[in-house]
């Protein structure tokens, strides 16, 4: 379903060119959970980034269903973003004076659905991942554990094809009725 070609990545930092990624080649398969590995610095997020269409890569092809992104305009990977991807960022990026109703909600803005309809997919999805009776709380009045499933829920309310986590290991927790690695795997 998704297919790195030889991708390479530099970032232009000042007169140094930083050589992120240096010809990757890896192929996903539907249905299938992978781990990426590696010291700090070693690319990780780069290629996370490359794979959920939020950078771009400077050589080589992401291949999505078969059909080559060299072509993409911005439209491109904007619908491919909304569409098929899910993202729960390392630092979670929630918005910290919004509920945690709406910063759930909030990912189902472009997508074209009724209001009634975000807030009912948006509590479910929180339901399902344990914080039915925290919708109305502030991310910041949130534990760790808790402000990741909220990344989760908001990663998850568009029914993604795919969800990428960045560290997702953090606050996991492996024997909790609510495990956040349960919740991500079981949803995927
Ligand atoms: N915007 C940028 N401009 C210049 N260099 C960058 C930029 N972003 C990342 N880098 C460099 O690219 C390399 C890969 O960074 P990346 O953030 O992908 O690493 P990582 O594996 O996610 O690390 P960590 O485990 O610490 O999160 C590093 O050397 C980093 O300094
Ligand atoms: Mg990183």
């Amino acid at each position: 379903m998704l297919k790195l070609h030889n991708i390479k990545k530099n970032y232009i930092s000042g007169n140094e060119t930083v050589k992120a990624l240096q010809g990757i080649n890896l192929e996903f398969r539907e249905s299938e959970f992978v781990s990426i590995l590696g010291p700090s610095g070693c690319g990780k997020t780069t290629l996370l980034n490359i794979i959920g269409g939020l950078d771009r890569y400077t050589e080589g092809d992401l291949i999505i269903n078969n059909i080559s992104t060299k072509q993409y305009k911005d439209r491109d990977w904007d619908t491919y973003r909304n569409h098929s991807i899910g993202f729960v960022f390392q630092n979670y990026n929630l918005i910290p004076h919004q509920s945690v109703l709406s910063n759930v909600e909030l990912a189902l803005t472009l997508s074209g659905v009724s209001k009634e309809e975000r807030k009912k997919r948006a509590k479910e999805v929180l339901e399902r991942v344990g914080l039915g009776d925290q919708i109305n709380k502030r991310p910041n009045q949130m534990s760790g554990g808790q402000m990741q499933r909220v990344a989760i829920a908001r990663a998850l309310v568009n029914n993604p094809d795919i969800l990428l986590a960045d560290e997702p290991t953090r606050c996991i927790r492996f024997n909790n009725k609510h495990s956040n690695y349960g919740n991500i795997k079981g949803n995927c």
